[in-house]
């Protein structure tokens, strides 16, 4: 670990001089089953990326058995639920092992094996991470579906990865409320021909519907015995899938590999956080997205860390929620999204104040810029000003932290993320590929691959080409914006495509374009992102109406309704416009840009409209909004 300013540019130096010896020795400090013949082959016009090339392993093993004998008593997950009346619980990793082994078994009972897809569609509750490191045991590849999604988004996640198998539970909390997610799973499984089995674990105990494919979680694991040999996977075998919005209305699953994700995630980990043996480290993110897969999951188990696994909302039951779980468990690394954080600086401060927070030592944040006030709240109210705050840009695609500080190591600037990893050369490009020198502001790009890459789109590798690396050929293109200080410092200005961040959720336009269009009463839509106090962004949807007799009030929560039930609440457009045209280049293109600057009431910032097919829905626009 690098825990000087000296170390960490020693470690740069050689991560980019020879990064095969760099990665190699790192990779030496994990078990493999057999060790690799070559550290890196790779070709990013192809593109194909391997890793540690022929050598076995189990993530688990590293995960788990590796521990057992060092410190099998150590909490491995921290478990606090919704309601803060029930007990938390901490699971050591001796438990954890035993309850992964034996949720291995349950699975093979059931029919699975390695290389299956297995659906996991289930709240954060300790079960959702023993799934996941139960497929994992196995050599099946899971694929977690966000439990806020809808029906129809679990079901076209399911099918494109043709699942075997679905592990969900009756229902989960989120606040006050209770999800069905058994119901929003059975309707999903109506037109998912290939999964014949569904394991359902009970959180809730409410009412749920049974189908001949289902069985009960607790009902099957008793069968089973603890004792699950972990199974040999080759370093480049898929680990997982997890899907991403794209800019066209199918989700793509990237694929991460065994060997590489490993690596990387839990260098990333110890070194961005900083983490040293007694720590507690929470990260506030759900399992369903990357950041809880790196970071709550793989990355500190990796390194024998004690993970939080957070059930509940910031806002439930009071606005404290966070600060007190805090408080409650002496955490040290407190790892968050900037759409809470701005969330929550909108209430006193004496939320904040009652607790104590004195355990903190490392604030991070992750999936969106964060904006200068809400850096700074963080910084003083929940830091006083003594934490190192970890600004960390990454992708679902790049697997692990790219950009960050590393705590208190490497110097912090507020809104940027700051300096590449170790081995990520991180460039600026302008629109023609060029690089860019020195302090500038363009196109990001990553000029070498680092092991935790997603190697694919599951099913789609033209695809995978084409998003990331047809764009500026020779170097991963990840899609956003970034300037650069004279020191080197990156600052994430945003997307550069149809993908819109909404409160940290990355949602593409095209799926909620595809949801608005199904409206019969709909002829065309688009949808862009507007700036937005508390979520980053929201999003407003301009929609031409086939009739305009209809009652507009009802159309709008018809259509919001819509979304949320295609795609899932969090895709919802905070506005609905109803237009007569839509602004287009005379190829039929709408443009975009144009209505982000609409939608943003950024008027003077227009352009030259004239070369517009149809100048005058511009103007329309304007005027309904005065
Ligand atoms: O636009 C960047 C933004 O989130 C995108 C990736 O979203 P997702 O795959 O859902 O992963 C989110 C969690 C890693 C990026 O392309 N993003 C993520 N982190 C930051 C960020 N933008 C600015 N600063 C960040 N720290």
């Amino acid at each position: 670990m690098s825990t000087s300013l000296t170390e960490f540019k020693d470690a740069s130096t050689i991560a980019q001089k020879k990064p095969e010896e760099f990665w190699g020795k790192i990779a030496q400090q994990f078990q493999w089953k057999k060790p690799w013949t070559k550290v890196l082959d790779y070709d990013f016009l192809k593109p194909e990326v391997k890793w540690f090339l022929e050598g076995k392993l189990n993530i688990t093993e590293n995960c788990l058995d590796r521990h057992l004998s060092t410190q099998p008593d150590k909490t491995a997950i921290l478990f606090e639920p919704n309601n803060p009346d029930e007990p938390s619980q901490h699971i050591s990793y001796k438990e954890l092992h035993q309850r992964v082994c034996q949720t291995a078994n349950m699975l093979i009972a059931n029919g699975a094996k390695k290389g299956d897809r297995i659906c996991i569609y289930m709240p954060m509750v300790p079960e959702l991470a023993i799934s996941v490191l139960a497929c994992a045991r196995i050599g099946a590849i899971h694929s977690v579906v966000f439990a806020g999604f809808s029906v129809k988004a679990l079901s076209a996640r399911m099918n494109d990865a043709s699942c075997n198998m679905l592990l969900t539970s009756d229902g989960g909390y989120r606040g006050a409320k209770t999800i069905a997610l058994k119901e929003i799973a059975d309707e999903a499984l109506l037109s998912c021909p290939s999964v014949n089995c569904c394991i359902v674990f009970q959180r809730t105990n409410q009412n749920v519907a049974w189908n001949p494919i289902d069985k009960w979680w607790h009902e099957e694991i008793e069968k089973v015995g603890s004792d699950c040999p972990a199974t040999e996977m080759d370093s480049e075998d898929p680990l997982f899938v997890l899907y991403t919005s794209g800019s066209t209305g199918k989700p793509k699953g990237l694929v991460h590999s065994c060997g590489g994700y490993m690596v990387y995630t839990a260098y990333t980990f110890k070194n961005v956080f900083q983490y040293t043996d007694n720590d507690v480290y929470w990260c506030t993110a759900d399992i369903g997205w990357i950041t809880g897969h790196s970071y709550i999951i793989y990355g500190p188990l990796a390194n024998g860390a004690t993970s939080m696994m957070f059930e509940g909302v910031p806002s439930y039951p009071d606005y404290d929620r966070f600060w007190e779980v805090c408080a409650k468990h002496k955490v040290n690394q407190f790892y968050t999204a900037p759409t809470a954080i701005r969330a929550l600086q909108k209430h006193p401060t004496s939320l904040v104040e009652k607790h104590d927070l004195s355990s903190l030592k490392v604030l991070g944040s992750v999936g969106e810029p964060i904006n200068d006030e809400a850096w700074h709240w963080y910084d003083k109210n929940i830091g006083k000003h003594k934490c190192p705050i970890v600004d960390t840009w990454w992708q679902t695609e790049t697997g692990g932290i790219l950009i960050s500080s590393l705590a208190g190591v490497t110097p912090q600037k507020p809104t940027y993320a700051t300096l590449p990893m170790p081995g990520i050369q991180a460039a600026l490009l302008d629109n023609e590929g060029n690089e860019l020198e020195g302090e500038n502001e363009g196109i990001l790009a990553i000029k070498q691959p680092w092991p935790s890459i997603a190697r694919t789109i599951y099913g789609d590798h033209e695809r995978y080409r084409q998003v990331y690396f047809s764009a500026y050929p020779g170097y991963y293109y990840p899609g956003d914006g970034a300037l650069r200080d004279a020191e080197g410092n990156y600052r994430i200005t945003g997307r550069i495509d149809d993908v819109v961040i909404v409160s940290g959720h990355n949602l593409g336009t095209a799926p909620i374009e595809n949801a608005l269009n199904e409206h019969p009463n709909v002829v065309e839509s688009a949808v862009v992102g507007f700036p937005h106090d508390v979520k980053g962004n929201a999003l407003q949807a301009f929609v031409i109406a086939r009739t305009t007799a209809d009652d507009i009030v009802i159309l709008k929560n018809e259509l919001r309704a819509l979304v949320s039930k295609t795609i899932g609440p969090i895709a919802k457009p905070d506005r609905v416009q109803v237009v007569s045209g839509l602004p287009k280049t005379r190829s039929g293109k709408i443009m975009r840009r144009i209505l982000r600057k609409l939608a943003a009431g950024e008027y003077d910032q227009l352009g030259d409209v004239s070369t517009l097919l149809n100048p005058e829905v511009v103007e329309e626009i304007k005027r309904q909004n005065n």
